[in-house]
């Protein structure tokens, strides 16, 4: 089977809602919006089917999907998505972070699936078709944002498996505030030594639901144990860290060096976590991606060479880890203090985001104007 990938740029029709949130209750929301609990007005939707393409994108009111009760979605989960936010400046422009790199990651996502591409300008004309639809519903509080969730599904009503040759695109939009109700303190994290997350060859470089669903079971168990977060280890050996349930983790050691666990094929390739590479080298860091094992992490905050561990991804940014627990053994304190540089390249990839400091990399996009 061939997937169609579109040469030319879809054009969206416009379907206007008829019932869009009153204005007073959008300010309600828009002053305390949690994170993905509320919508906005509208949403994109583009049909693609392995005869025609993609067609017929539009921007129609936001509401439930039909699905027939066979659509493979339901029952093999044949899905992707992208997160990434849409922030308002002073001057209330709105603009998004490294699209392009989501757009990329989106179509990775789409091939290890056997979904069909989207080209990365209709990704991003679809980014900026809904913020277009809904540009009141950018917040303009602090750390506030518009959180965009872009979305395909096999939408084929058919049992047998393969590959759906009938697909769906959306993108929702929900405006956010921090992720982790605590705000920005340091978390503690769960250790599953007992569930992984994705296995060599498998789909845990690809951003799909049921790379997610895998992880709530182990995610329940760190919150029965008092912890924000799991990390999962890889399958093969159980001895290397990969990832939170849904975050990339840094350590920051003495003498400007920081590691990172390399990507293997089985880590999500984070767009924070490419950013946060950038700018602690900027700072004159080296920045290490190799494997790192939870006894490394033990002896250096033993002997002092780790000096900070943090945790990072679009919804949450960058998150201080204080603690690591596992049913054995504990390693740093749930009390400890955020690092230093934790918090210092938290406030500068803010700042960047918001555009309160010169976007020294050309990482913005503008998406209303
Ligand atoms: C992110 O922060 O990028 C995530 O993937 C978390 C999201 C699934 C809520």
């Amino acid at each position: 089977m061939t997937l169609a990938t579109e040469s030319f740029p879809l054009a969206f029709e416009q379907r206007p809602t008829a019932s869009a949130v009153e204005e007073a209750k959008r300010e309600e929301i828009l002053a305390n919006p949690g994170f993905g609990k509320h919508f906005t007005d509208h949403m994109v939707a583009i049909d693609w089917t392995i005869d025609d393409g993609w067609h017929d994108a539009r921007v129609q009111p936001y509401g439930p999907l039909q699905l027939d009760p066979a659509s493979s979605v339901l029952h093999y989960g044949q899905e992707i998505f992208e997160g990434l936010k849409a922030y308002r400046h002073a001057d209330g422009s709105v603009w998004t972070f490294r699209p392009d790199k989501n757009a990329e990651r989106f179509q990775r996502s789409a091939r290890r699936l056997a979904l069909p591409e989207l080209s990365v300008e209709d990704f991003l004309e679809s980014l900026r078709q809904i913020t277009a639809a809904d540009i009141d519903w950018v917040p303009s509080g602090d750390d506030t944002s518009l959180y965009l969730r872009p979305f395909m599904i096999a939408n084929e009503s058919f049992l047998g498996v393969r590959a759906a040759q009938k697909v769906g695109y959306y993108v929702i939009a929900s405006p956010a505030g921090a992720y982790f109700s605590g705000g920005v303190k340091p978390v503690s994290i769960w250790l599953s030594t007992q569930y992984t997350r994705a296995g060599r060859g498998g789909t845990g470089a690809a951003k799909c639901g049921g790379n997610y669903a895998a992880s709530l079971l182990p995610q329940q168990e760190a919150a029965e144990n008092g912890c924000a977060q799991v990390l999962f280890l890889d399958a093969e050996t159980g001895a290397h860290i990969e990832e939170l349930g849904g975050m990339n983790i840094f350590f920051v050691h003495k003498d400007k060096r920081i590691v990172t666990p390399e990507l293997t094929g089985s880590i999500l390739e984070g767009v924070t976590r490419d950013s946060i590479i950038q700018l602690a080298e900027d700072r004159g860091y080296t920045v290490d991606q190799r494997p790192v094992t939870v006894e490394d992490w033990r002896r250096g905050m033993e002997s002092g060479e780790i000096t900070e561990v943090f945790a990072c991804g679009t919804a949450a940014v960058i998150t201080p880890i204080g603690e690591l627990k596992t049913s054995e053994f504990s390693i740093g304190s749930a009390d400890a203090e955020p690092g230093a540089l934790t918090m210092s390249l938290r406030r500068e990839l803010t700042d960047i985001q918001y555009g309160r400091v010169d976007d020294r990399h050309g990482w913005l996009v503008r998406l209303d104007g």
